[in-house]
């Protein structure tokens, strides 16, 4: 009678002790970190990473991670960082609407190795005072003035290079670019000095997206060696500048005259800048103004090469004089729109990178305060519920206003949104313009891969018959 009073009670007990405790434990649960793995030391799942980046499906990385622990975010360890990679459109929007509130842009340490600053402070807070002076050289109004120059050194470069029969696309849409973005950036149009220039950016470009361990042979170690070379290069044009400021005495250079502005612009204690760090973000600024761009430039061409259809509709484009006017850019909507797509099926890079500045809660799980999150383009570029037949090349679906907002962001959003997009647009438009109202091409290698690292390219440039129009 006793012992089975006692085993009721507890029969009784046993439960609510149990739910308190699961309570507990639910209420832990709130804390709880994104699931996930970190994999090796250091290393992480960098290489497994890596690998899929240079099939161009770095989705699937994140697929396989999003079906085995949640298809929001996870947890991993990538180029020697645990990080925290947020998965499609919610993702981006959190990132994007919370800039400075709860993350900020963070670049992996790769790029202060490639581009140091004197002080030793990182890249992102250089940035910060970068993007104050940006507008001065990327504003529409100033851009605007730029059409007619940008348009006169693609023709320019038409009459020199493409009176061939063959070219390789990828090597003259690289000169073209650097020409223009060596005027634009820097004010030169010396070509020794721009080819000069164009021999670093490559090796930079593949530097920047390399694990950070900077040994011989690495491409991080070519990346800093060819950086080191330019910004002599770079050193020598600003003090030459320095000097034909201080003879001219022109206290307000025009806004077309970028390094002047950087030159006269003062920090937030009153010091000018130094050279050397003035030469660095000059050079990343011709780099991040040529790369992307560069390889949108050639996928168009590839593309327009294999699609007819789509060439014809470029081609339509009537133009009374020949001389490109900012409204005449405007006008080119379905031009732009084969931009479009192209950016979307190959995006230049893989995605960004934040830091969170507090603890932060997103999706039910907490990411600690200096977690590093990453978020990548093809979560959603690529994902059938943003686009449907993702695969499929179809610039038409960016007709009207069906792209549903977070899902197309090869420009990032939110504060930090890519502040060179209208530069791009309009280098993009004035080449392809141009060589189109010209040429109709085909490709010599009709096979060719694109091979995707550090940015999509066609493996061997993209040489092409060139087939110019009848008058
Ligand atoms: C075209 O130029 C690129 C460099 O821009 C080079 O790597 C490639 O080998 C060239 N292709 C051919 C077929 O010469």
């Amino acid at each position: 009678m006793e012992s089975s009073s006692i085993l009721v009670v507890l029969l009784f007990i046993l439960p609510l002790v149990y739910l308190y405790f699961h309570k507990i434990r639910l209420s832990c649960k709130s804390k709880r970190l994104p699931p996930g793995r970190t994999g090796w030391p250091i290393l992480g799942e960098s290489l497994e990473y890596l690998s899929k980046i240079q099939q161009g499906i770095p989705y699937e990385f994140a697929k396989e991670r999003m079906n085995k622990y949640s298809s929001t975010v996870f947890r991993t360890s990538l180029i020697g960082q645990n990080m925290v990679m947020f998965c499609g459109a919610e993702g981006n929007k959190f990132l994007f609407s919370n800039e400075k509130k709860l993350v900020q842009v963070w670049w992996p340490c790769t790029m202060d190795m490639i581009f140091p600053k004197s002080d030793n402070r990182p890249s992102s807070e250089h940035s910060k005072k970068l993007r104050k002076m940006l507008p001065v050289i990327l504003r529409t109004d100033v851009l605007r003035e730029f059409v007619g120059t940008m348009d006169a050194i693609m023709k320019d470069h038409l009459q020199k290079y493409w009176n061939r029969k063959n070219v390789n696309v990828s090597d003259l849409a690289k000169k073209y670019l650097l020409t223009l973005a060596c005027s634009t950036f820097l004010g030169i149009d010396d070509e020794r000095k721009v080819d000069e220039l164009a021999k670093g950016t490559e090796d930079i470009g593949s530097g920047i997206h390399s694990m950070p361990f900077n040994l011989p042979g690495t491409a991080l170690n070519r990346a800093i060696k060819a950086s080191k070379i330019m910004r002599k290069e770079v050193e020598a044009m600003i003090h030459q500048r320095r000097i034909d400021l201080s003879e001219n005495n022109s206290p307000s250079p025009s806004p077309k005259d970028f390094m002047s502005h950087i030159l006269l612009e003062k920090d937030d204690n009153g010091q000018f800048l130094s050279d050397g760090d003035i030469a660095s973000h000059l050079i990343g600024l011709v780099q991040a103004g040529y790369t992307t761009v560069h390889s949108t430039i050639i996928i168009m061409m590839k593309y327009l090469a294999e699609l007819p259809d789509v060439y014809n509709q470029v081609l339509l484009v009537k133009k009374p004089n020949d001389r490109l006017s900012w409204e005449d850019l405007w006008k080119m909507k379905y031009s732009w729109n084969v931009a479009l797509e192209v950016l979307r099926v190959y995006t230049p890079g893989t995605g960004s990178f934040r830091e969170a500045i507090t603890d932060l809660v997103y999706d039910g799980y907490t990411i600690p305060r200096g977690s590093k999150i990453h978020w990548i383009f093809d979560a959603t570029h690529k994902n059938p519920e943003c686009f449907r037949d993702p695969e499929i090349f179809n610039p038409s679906r960016f007709q009207g206003d069906n792209i549903a907002p977070y899902t197309f962001v090869p420009f990032g959003g939110g504060s930090r949104m890519c502040p060179g997009n209208e530069y791009a647009r309009l280098a993009i438009l004035v080449f392809l313009h141009n060589v189109v109202k010209k040429f109709r091409w085909e490709k010599l290698y009709p096979g060719e891969e694109v091979v995707h690292y550090p940015v999509p390219r066609p493996a061997h440039g993209l040489p092409v018959h060139l087939i110019p129009h009848k008058p």
